[in-house]
């Protein structure tokens, strides 16, 4: 059977579908991935686990903000057709719900509800001094290091590396996992824990990854498709 097919099936006969997504569902938003062909990390000298991280955050906000800017500001982008395909399972009360790994905030830009963000948010942002919460905005059109009116530095609600994952979203998204029937994996090159961790974990029917690159894990799926994501919701 032709692979669609296989996936028009599989999602027809799904009743509970969790969607596990990467940067590879916003590269079509105009959104650089990380690790992917065009991805950012081609246009830096210091790896992105280095410039994401906690220690680098603090010891050279200066440059993290520079980099953080450059490459975090999507205030202007627009979902695109596979947002919108999800928050269409949503809809026909089939989606368990969505664990993103992005920060862009596009799923629910396109109207899903049932969105765990695992990697926080752009969106929200705090003083580290006195907890005052500021806009994406504030912090994208600011010069230099955002700073509070108390004088504090504010810090995006990035899970950077070296910090621990929001347990709420994560607690929720384990739970999702066992649940499902089906769990549709999207863009991600399943690199970054806990990626990897809910794919192992994942016990139902099943497993599909729809993916430009290949991943650790496509032997272990029942479907894996290799084409852009455009190309395959576009027949869905
Ligand atoms: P990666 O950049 O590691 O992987 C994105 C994957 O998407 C790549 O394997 C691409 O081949 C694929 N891809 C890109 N465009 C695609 C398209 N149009 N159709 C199909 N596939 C496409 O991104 P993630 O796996 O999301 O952390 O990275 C995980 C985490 O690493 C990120 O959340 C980020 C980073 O550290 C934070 O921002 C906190
Ligand atoms: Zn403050």
């Amino acid at each position: 059977m032709d692979k669609i097919e296989k996936l028009k099936e599989i999602i027809n006969n799904s009743k509970k579908i969790v969607v596990f997504t990467g940067a590879g569902v916003s590269t079509e938003s105009g959104i650089k991935d990380f690790r992917g062909k065009d991805g950012v990390s081609k246009y830096t000298d210091i790896p992105i686990e280095i410039l994401i991280s906690r220690t680098y955050f603090y010891e050279h906000t200066e440059e993290f903000y520079e980099y953080y800017k450059k490459c975090f500001n999507c205030l202007d982008k627009e979902p695109n057709i596979t947002h919108y395909y999800i928050k269409k399972l949503e809809d026909e009360g089939k989606l368990l719900g969505v664990i993103t790994q992005n920060v862009d905030g596009l799923h629910s830009k396109a109207g899903c509800t049932k969105v765990l963000e695992i990697h926080g948010t752009i969106y929200k942002n705090r003083c580290l001094d006195c907890g005052k919460e500021y806009s994406a905005e504030y912090v994208f059109n600011s010069k230099g290091v955002p700073k509070c009116k108390c004088g504090g530095i504010i810090k995006p609600d990035v899970v950077l590396y070296e910090e621990p994952l929001p347990e709420k979203a994560v607690f929720e998204a384990s739970r999702l996992v066992r649940e499902a029937d089906t769990m549709i994996v999207l863009g991600t090159s399943l690199q970054v824990m806990p990626a990897s961790s809910y794919v192992t974990s994942f016990n139902g029917d099943n497993l599909v990854i729809i993916n430009l690159d290949s991943t650790p894990f496509d032997g272990a799926a029942d479907l894996v498709i290799h084409d852009k994501l455009s190309n395959v919701m576009e027949k869905l």
